[in-house]
């Protein structure tokens, strides 16, 4: 069974692993740097660079010895080619050259993206393609139809700032700390989704896209207004993303014929409200509602080393001059 050995370096998370073709996680591992970013309330590259270059070789060392492995019984090296933060991309995909070159294996440069779109399938081996995904992350938010490996439509995205982009910034305006998704959700759980009125920016208009500046610049008025409570800004915020997420989501499914399933992933996709708001929008449409756990929600290497084996099944092998992106759509 070909093994295959996933790197992840593209924001704040460094991570290896190693997977199998059929799909078995053998081993994954991951060091956050959110401590090391919580002082400057978002991602600092140089930072992260940093601390990629400390981080990655331990990783790949102790993800080898939870599969009691050697590099010589890999079969593939796969890393995240962008993209994200070119420093930490360079560092990632520079090492996986260096071990594909030095143990004589193929390497695969994977599309960031293309690790959220196909981890739905590493934990349901049955989701089949074509499926419709809703890629919601900190840098994208995307409605894409998934063909196969390499193979996207692209039916949405964001005119200006990604959904978790949109949680981050709300977060720090309402002084929640870093990172801000999964406390806005926190503190959304003690609040009224209706008591703030927040615009639905692009709601129900025939342009595909999604749109989230106008909402965070209405969470901002909100806050400084001091009318309202933290809880209450944070539940009425995420109720308006609900709302934008779902939308279009359903004008997408309107237009799409023959998908086998409605899939989220990125690292919004951890929200339970948002997820609960989706699976009711695929019953609707009498499609299966696929969402990958939450830790493979979120960056991890597992998804890397899962995007290199779809690909390494069909033949999209790279070789070692294949560059490092910072801007990459799929
Ligand atoms: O996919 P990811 O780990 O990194 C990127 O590729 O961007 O996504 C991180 C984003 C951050 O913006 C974070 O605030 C958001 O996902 N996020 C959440 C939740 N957990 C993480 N947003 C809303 N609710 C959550 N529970
Ligand atoms: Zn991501």
């Amino acid at each position: 069974m070909t093994i295959i050995l996933g790197l992840e370096s593209s924001c704040d998370e460094t991570a290896a692993a190693l997977v199998t073709a059929d799909g078995r996680i053998l081993a994954h591992r991951l060091a956050t740097q959110e401590e090391a970013h919580r002082p400057y309330g978002g991602v600092v590259p140089e930072i992260a660079a940093r601390a990629h270059v400390e981080a990655l070789s331990p990783l790949i060392e102790a993800a080898l010895a939870d599969a009691e492995m050697t590099l010589d019984q890999v079969d593939v090296i796969a890393a995240t080619a962008g993209p994200g933060l070119i420093g930490g991309v360079m560092v990632g995909l520079v090492t996986a050259k260096a071990l594909a070159h030095a143990a004589g294996k193929p390497l695969i440069a994977v599309n960031h993206l293309e690790g959220h779109a196909l981890s739905p399938r590493l934990s349901d081996r049955t989701l089949q393609f074509p499926y419709m995904l809703l890629l919601v992350s900190g840098g994208h938010c995307q409605i894409l139809l998934v063909r196969g490996p390499g193979d996207y439509a692209r039916l949405a995205t964001t005119i200006d700032d990604a959904a978790g982009e949109a949680f981050d910034k709300t977060a720090k305006l309402l002084g929640l700390g870093y990172p801000g998704g999964p406390q806005v959700e926190k503190a959304a759980t003690q609040g009224d989704p209706k008591a703030v009125p927040l615009p639905r920016p692009l709601l129900g208009t025939a342009e595909p896209h999604f749109s989230f500046a106008g909402l965070k610049s209405a969470v901002m008025r909100a806050v400084q207004s001091g009318h309202h409570s933290t809880p209450d800004i944070a539940a009425s915020f995420q109720q308006a993303v609900i709302d934008c997420l779902i939308d279009r989501t359903r004008r997408a499914l309107g237009q799409a014929d023959g998908i086998t399933a409605l899939v989220v992933a990125g690292g919004v996709a951890a929200n339970q409200a948002i997820r609960r708001a989706l699976e009711k929008l695929a019953a609707d449409h009498g499609l299966p509602f696929v969402a990958p756990p939450l830790w493979l929600c979120t960056d991890n290497a597992a998804m890397i080393a899962w995007a290199g084996a779809e690909r390494f099944a069909v033949g999209l092998i790279d070789d070692l001059t294949v560059p490092a992106r910072p801007r990459w759509p799929l």
